[in-house]
């Protein structure tokens, strides 16, 4: 792994911190929760909006806040949507307000003191993620949001192979150059059977689950945050999600798979079905990160080169 690409993986997103704010925004944050006491600046994720833990008058609190204008603001604007709508039994932190201040699209939420959880072989970690991801299913379906299908928002952007044929397939390596045709007409397999009746998360990512300790009752819960891409549709996308980042953190292939071989999601979805998300997952990232970095968010792109890898020993390893 190169430098570039640890710090990448260790402080992907650059966001603004407190101080960074325009006093304006800081004032009426102030204003909703009160004196701010204490601001622990959150680094998971690439979005260059602020997201912080704050300590303040009213309590605790998770605070998410992009400039109104921004490119991403519909992005907030619809997590907030989907936030208001998820049942009380959904294992995501609550919704507490949402709304413009200061000419930024500002959510709060309850603060959750978790940790993302560990997708190495071996880690404890891991079960705990697969069974959160795949309890979302219990109270999302039917989906609470009316939001788009996943074929259309998933299988919009979800692919790469095709574009790369059309437009040379520069900088890829021998296996997929030989291969390029067939990928590129793999990749699209799965849109069909991403149909279903639930809300998907479609962003399933260590940084974006957070490991509670409920001491309780001597155990430990998943929460998933940032519910920035939903659509509806079939609850294997999200389980299936952790696969790619499993291999990430270490597993082999086979191993990452037999995670969430127990899944009924994973037992009933066609091999062929598997085979093509994984192969339109390294497709999307390998063309990702062949594109300029967006600006103020430099990191991204070796992310997105380290996760093609990971996504591609995934292929190989099902067609080889
Ligand atoms: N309710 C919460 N309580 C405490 N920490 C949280 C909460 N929600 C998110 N976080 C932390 O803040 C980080 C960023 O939050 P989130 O993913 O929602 O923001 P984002 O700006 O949309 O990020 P991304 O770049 O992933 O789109 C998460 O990785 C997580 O560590
Ligand atoms: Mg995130």
């Amino acid at each position: 792994m190169s430098s570039d690409h640890e710090s990448a993986l260790m402080s992907p997103a650059v966001r603004p911190s407190w101080n960074d704010l325009p006093q304006g925004l800081r004032e009426a944050l102030t204003q909703r929760l009160g004196t701010v006491h204490e601001v622990v600046m959150q680094s998971g994720g690439f979005t260059p909006g602020l997201a912080a833990r704050v300590v303040a008058e009213t309590g605790r609190a998770f605070v998410k806040a992009v400039p109104a204008d921004h490119v991403l603001a519909p992005k907030y604007r619809a997590e907030a949507a989907v936030a208001e709508l998820m049942p009380v039994t959904t294992s995501a932190p609550r919704l507490r307000w949402s709304g413009d201040l200061a000419g930024w699209a500002v959510l709060v939420f309850e603060d959750v003191e978790g940790r993302h959880p560990d997708l190495a072989p071996g880690s404890a970690d891991v079960a705990v993620a697969v069974a959160g991801v795949a309890a979302l299913a219990e109270t999302l379906t039917p989906s609470p949001a009316n939001v788009a299908l996943s074929s259309e928002a998933r299988g919009g952007f979800l692919h790469g192979w095709g574009e790369l044929l059309q437009s040379g397939a520069d900088g890829l390596g021998p296996w997929e150059r030989d291969r390029l045709g067939l990928l590129a007409e793999l990749e699209r397999v799965w849109v069909p059977h991403s149909a279903g009746l639930s809300l998907v998360h479609g962003d399933i990512r260590p940084d974006n689950l957070l490991i509670r300790s409920r001491q309780s009752h001597n155990d430990e819960v998943l929460l998933v945050v940032d519910w920035a891409q939903p659509s509806i549709g079939a609850t294997w996308q999200d389980v299936v999600d952790l696969i790619p980042h499993m291999i990430m953190a270490g597993h082999a292939p086979v191993e990452a798979e037999d995670a969430v071989s127990h899944l009924r999601a994973w037992q009933e979805l066609p091999d062929i079905v598997i085979t093509s998300y994984c192969v339109a997952y390294a497709g999307y990232w390998a063309r990702m990160s062949m594109q300029p970095p967006p600006p103020g968010v430099p990191h991204l792109r070796a992310y997105q080169a380290g996760a093609a890898k990971a996504a591609l020993a995934w292929a190989r390893a099902r067609i080889d």
